[in-house]
């Protein structure tokens, strides 16, 4: 208890500085400043629907805008300082501009011209990982070489080798992998690997699957020209990558000011503020764990500013007042069967906390201190891995979860305690991940493997299913924009953010600048239903998709 105590007082502590970090920042930074000119084709003719991207590498940020009639392009709200930029479209794309100095009172210009051929296209696919339609290729077999005993022995336990055979990373990416299975392994209850071991596993794996040349930032950008709604929005992005190694910001949630909270699963918050565009780091409060051991879950933040998010390395869960700056450590119950740790939180309306993990649901009673846990009838039949993914509240305060490695979708009464199952009526692997409700309170879940959105009724426990644009797209997480019932989804492996409107059945899809963002979980903000928070957890980047005037 006394430890604890000195924990949270070391927190606050620590949230102080922060908060003082931050308040240094504000009305430092006037943000309005403008870039513009015109996008035109090899033979000077003005290019509508072409992508314009700039880059300002010293503050870490990316901004995409789209040209409009007569071609011209315009770059706002943007912070002084020195920008790249380049124009792709309609299958072309202009070399990469002298950085162009910004400053504030006047306007830049600067036309881009699309000269020449954009590079091979990216089929959709996991970030580093082959695409589907090539895989055929891959070898049967784990290649010969020092490890490849280890590796079969140790890394087929709880998925094979499949699994991993299919990517071309680096050494550092692989260290990451290594790290983030260590962690899987140590919430599974299986022994750990030593670190002599893990050397071997890293060796083998970065010497028999390296990465397949330097990334084309282009190759997933579309090559016809945009048109319609699709032509009114803007990306703003931050690359963490570019000051802290192997952030995993996997998941991303909004506060009520409308600032980006971003979960990295190197066990820190990271907040981005959408007027300054200053991004903050805060480490989560020290605790058993080791720091290279690490694996801070997804976050959720309620009406009032007050961030959930499961610490399970550390066993436990935290709040952490986004006002305040204050962490508080729930020690999770000695007796559970799984370890804290888990994919997704869901606050519910009457205030208890919900989570996913081990195949089951948690709950946590903040004001009475009670833990409870619901198991599924088919786990508890087969003991075999459900899976436990998504979460969300129905309209009648039940909490859906879905079961990924089961396509099922589990409803579960808080006041009863009762749990059914339903399985989802899809011809195939259908992966059911994120979820979301709209405003009526039903269910929208993003089927991943299946490329579908699908909306549960509530009442009815009635599937559908709806196709977007893009085939196979990765659909991973939904977030309804509650005001308008539009309900967005991220398309994990083909870099877009999409738009769906159920009334008109209408879908518009927003491209990301940059290939391989692994655009993971978004979030509207239902303050500010326009803008879209997006997380990209391999590429360590955060930002949103802005819907502007005109969609
Ligand atoms: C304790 C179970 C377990 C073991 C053992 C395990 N993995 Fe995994 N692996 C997972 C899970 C669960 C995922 C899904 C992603 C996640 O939640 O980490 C995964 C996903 C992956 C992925 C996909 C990338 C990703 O982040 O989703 C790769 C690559 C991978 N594993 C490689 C390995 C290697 C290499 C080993 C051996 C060192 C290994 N795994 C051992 C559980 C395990």
């Amino acid at each position: 208890m006394i430890f604890k105590n000195v924990r949270s007082a070391i927190a606050v502590f620590l949230a102080a500085a922060l908060v003082l970090v931050f308040s240094q920042f504000v009305g430092a930074a006037e943000n309005n400043c403008l870039l513009q000119g015109v996008v035109k084709d090899s033979s000077e003719k003005p290019v509508t629907g072409a992508f314009v991207r700039l880059k300002n590498n010293e503050r870490h940020l990316t901004f995409l805008v789209i040209s409009q009639a007569e071609g011209r392009y315009s770059a706002g709200n943007l912070p002084p300082g020195h920008y790249t930029v380049q124009g792709i479209g309609g299958g072309f794309q202009s070399a990469l501009s002298e950085p162009v100095g910004v400053t504030a009172g006047k306007a830049a210009k600067l036309d881009v011209s699309l000269t020449t051929k954009q590079g091979p296209k990216l089929l959709p696919a996991w970030p580093m990982k082959m695409p589907e339609a090539q895989r055929p290729s891959l070898p049967k077999e784990l290649p010969e070489g020092d490890g490849k005993k280890f590796v079969a022995a140790r890394c087929t336990v709880c998925h094979d080798a499949a699994r991993f055979m299919a990517f071309h990373m680096n050494r550092d990416r692989w260290q990451d992998t290594v790290r983030g299975m260590r962690a899987n392994m140590r919430g599974a209850k299986l022994r750990d690997l030593t670190d002599e071991e893990a050397k071997t596993a890293i060796d083998y794996l970065s010497a028999n699957f390296p990465p397949t040349g330097p990334p084309d930032l282009n190759s997933r950008l579309p090559r016809f020209l945009l048109e319609g709604k699709a032509l009114h929005y803007r990306v703003v992005q931050y690359d963490i990558s570019d000051t802290t190694q192997n952030a995993e910001p996997h998941d991303v949630a909004v506060d009520p000011h409308g600032n980006g909270w971003v979960g990295q699963r190197i066990g820190k918050l990271g907040r981005l503020d959408p007027n300054t565009l200053d991004f903050t780091e805060v480490s989560i409060p020290p605790g058993p764990a080791r720091a290279d051991a690490q694996r801070l879950g997804n976050p959720q933040i309620d009406a009032k500013g007050m961030l959930w998010v499961a610490d399970g390395p550390n066993g436990r869960w935290l709040s952490y007042d986004t006002n305040t700056g204050k962490f508080t450590a729930y020690d999770w119950p000695k007796d559970a069967r799984a370890g804290a740790g888990g994919n997704t939180m869901a606050l519910h309306p009457n205030g208890t906390i919900w989570a996913t993990g081990a195949n089951q649901a948690r709950m946590f009673n903040p004001v009475t201190k009670e833990w409870k846990f619901f198991e599924t009838p088919s786990f508890l039949a087969t003991q075999e891995p459900t899976g436990a993914y998504g979460m969300t509240v129905a309209g009648d305060g039940k909490v859906w979860f879905a079961e990924d490695a089961t396509d099922r979708m589990v409803k579960i009464d808080p006041a009863t305690g009762k749990v059914e199952e339903f399985k989802i009526p899809f011809d195939g692997v259908a992966y059911p991940r994120r979820m979301s409700h709209d405003a009526r309170g039903d269910i929208w879940v993003g089927l991943w493997n299946a490329g579908r959105l699908m909306k549960v009724d509530f009442e009815t426990n009635q599937m559908t299913f709806f196709a977007p644009p893009t085939e196979t797209p990765g659909t991973y997480s939904v977030s309804v924009d509650r005001k308008n019932n539009l309900i967005w989804v991220s398309e994990q492996q083909a870099d877009k953010i999409a738009r769906f409107n159920p009334k008109t059945g209408e879908w518009v899809e927003f491209p990301l600048p940059d290939s391989e963002s692994d655009p993971r979980r978004i979030e509207v903000d239902q303050n500010n239903p326009n803008r879209v928070w997006w997380s990209g957890n391999l590429a360590a980047r955060t930002g949103f998709v802005e819907v502007l005037s005109g969609n």
